[in-house]
């Protein structure tokens, strides 16, 4: 049988789409007994220069050649961001076609909406691409842990955030070298501000909890932060500790409520999750049967990409992602999640403030950190040479969240300190 395929869009991942629909043609029919065609690809600028393995008879700027075409049963979202995406991703569903996207922003802030009509008119959407790149995660979390009451998922999700914690630790490049080296090698959002500000983390952690756990997740209430304060001088003393600085998405059970969570994390270096470097991703997901699973791999770029892509155009193809789709009222029929506001969630910090070399000033912090209930794990402090003030390094026990960001604060207010307090939450996760 031969299937008829549309691309809204034709960059990093599109372009990479498309020219492995075009040269493993013959593979993909014998892995799926489908002759898989590439009618069309909407793109904005025709003036651009585009690959030369893609025939130039097939792009459009007129998405009406894409979603108005009897022909074409497979749309393939990877435009990205939320307009013109929602409208064309609608209306590719309300005209009775299958919808494969790798939208992440997309699917956490409209998921539902885009889920439930599709669900309306017996059609599909596929998604695999949308969390972990070439990674099957999300099959992984519909279908392999199915039997699983999930009680923790840690994970790296992000490429390019990956890629420069890993080149800043590994070779003391500088965070803006890393991030360009990132963006050209086509692991960045079109905004990297997406990536590095941890959105993107979000978006995928979004995605990930609600199959996960099979609730709505409210994305504005995710905690996020990310990694663009973070200073090398952080990363070295994290090394002197043990640690490894990774940007985590964490979802995790707390009795009835669950609490999400993206930020920069201190990982012991003997942790698998600390030993990931580079675009790659690796997902920790810990299950009432399953114990802990680790799903690891490249999480972003074309080929990556675009290998789950693939993936999600066979099961739409072949009829078995309309299957899953009505099969899975998680999807569709989400309650909403019960969320434990991130105040209360307990880990360990680690703390470095810029103190005056002068004395009282350890005694001070202590105090602030003691009236709280704050105890100390350890302490670094290295001789000042030619600055008055110095590096100082506490690592707490397990303290809520609350206390310690209200201890900073008033940490922050000293006179003799001289810049504001950095603030990493340290977490050994579920093995
Ligand atoms: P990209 O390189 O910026 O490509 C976007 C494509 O969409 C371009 O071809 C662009 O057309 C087209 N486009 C954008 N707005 C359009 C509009 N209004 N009308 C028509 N065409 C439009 O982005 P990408 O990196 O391939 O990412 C695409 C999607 O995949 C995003 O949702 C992203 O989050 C997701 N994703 C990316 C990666 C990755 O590693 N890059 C991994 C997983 C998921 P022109 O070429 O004419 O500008
Ligand atoms: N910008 C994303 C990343 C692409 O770096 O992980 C993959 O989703």
């Amino acid at each position: 049988m031969t299937t008829h395929i549309g691309l809204l869009g034709c960059g990093t991942v599109g372009s990479t789409v498309a020219e492995m629909l075009l040269t493993e043609r013959v593979l993909l029919e014998k892995r799926s007994g489908q002759s898989l065609v590439l009618k069309r690809i909407l793109i904005r600028d025709s003036e651009k220069s585009r690959s030369r393995n893609i025939p130039r008879a097939v792009f459009t700027t007129n998405p009406d050649d894409i979603l108005k075409d009897p022909e074409i049963k497979i749309v393939v979202e990877v435009m990205g961001g939320i307009e013109p995406a929602k409208t064309l991703s609608m209306r590719a569903i309300k005209a009775g076609k299958l919808l494969v996207t790798a939208n992440k922003h997309l699917l956490a802030l409209h998921g539902m909406e885009i889920f439930r009509a599709a669900a309306r008119v017996g059609s599909s959407v596929c998604f695999e691409a949308s969390c972990g790149g070439a990674v099957p995660i999300v099959l992984a979390l519909t279908r392999g842990l199915v039997a699983n009451d999930i009680d923790q998922l840690v994970g790296i999700v992000n490429g390019t955030c990956n890629y420069i914690l890993s080149e800043m630790s590994s070779t003391g490049k500088s965070y803006a070298t890393a991030l360009a080296e990132a963006q050209a090698a086509g692991y960045a959002e079109p905004d990297p501000t997406l990536d590095v500000t941890g959105g993107d983390s979000a978006h995928k952690l979004a995605i990930l909890a609600s199959l996960a756990f099979g609730v709505h997740v409210p994305f504005e209430q995710i905690h996020v932060s990310g990694i663009n304060t973070i200073d090398d001088m952080d990363l070295r003393f994290g090394r002197e500790l043990g640690y490894v600085c990774k940007l985590l998405a964490i979802a995790e059970k707390h009795g009835h409520g669950i609490s999400l969570r993206v930020h920069p994390t201190f990982v012991p270096q003997k942790h698998l999750l600390a030993n990931v470097n580079g675009s790659f991703n690796a997902i920790a997901v810990v299950g009432h049967a399953s114990g802990q699973t680790i799903y690891y791999g490249r999480g972003a770029g074309g080929r990556p990409t675009a290998s789950a892509i693939m993936a999600d155009i066979v099961e739409a193809a072949m009829g078995s992602a309309t299957l899953l789709f009505k099969q899975l009222p998680l999807l569709t029929r989400r309650s909403a999640a019960r969320l434990v506001p991130m105040h209360d969630v307990s880990s360990r910090h680690y703390l470095r403030m810029m103190v005056d070399d002068k004395p009282g000033m350890l005694h001070q912090i202590t105090g602030i950190l003691g009236k709280r209930g704050i105890s100390l794990a350890a302490m670094v402090q290295h001789e000042a040479h030619e600055d008055q003030f110095v590096p100082l390094v506490i690592m707490t026990h397990e303290a809520p969240d609350g206390k310690v960001i209200e201890a900073v604060a008033k940490i922050n207010s000293l006179r003799g300190i001289r810049s504001k307090t950095r603030h990493i939450r340290v977490i050994d996760p579920q093995s």
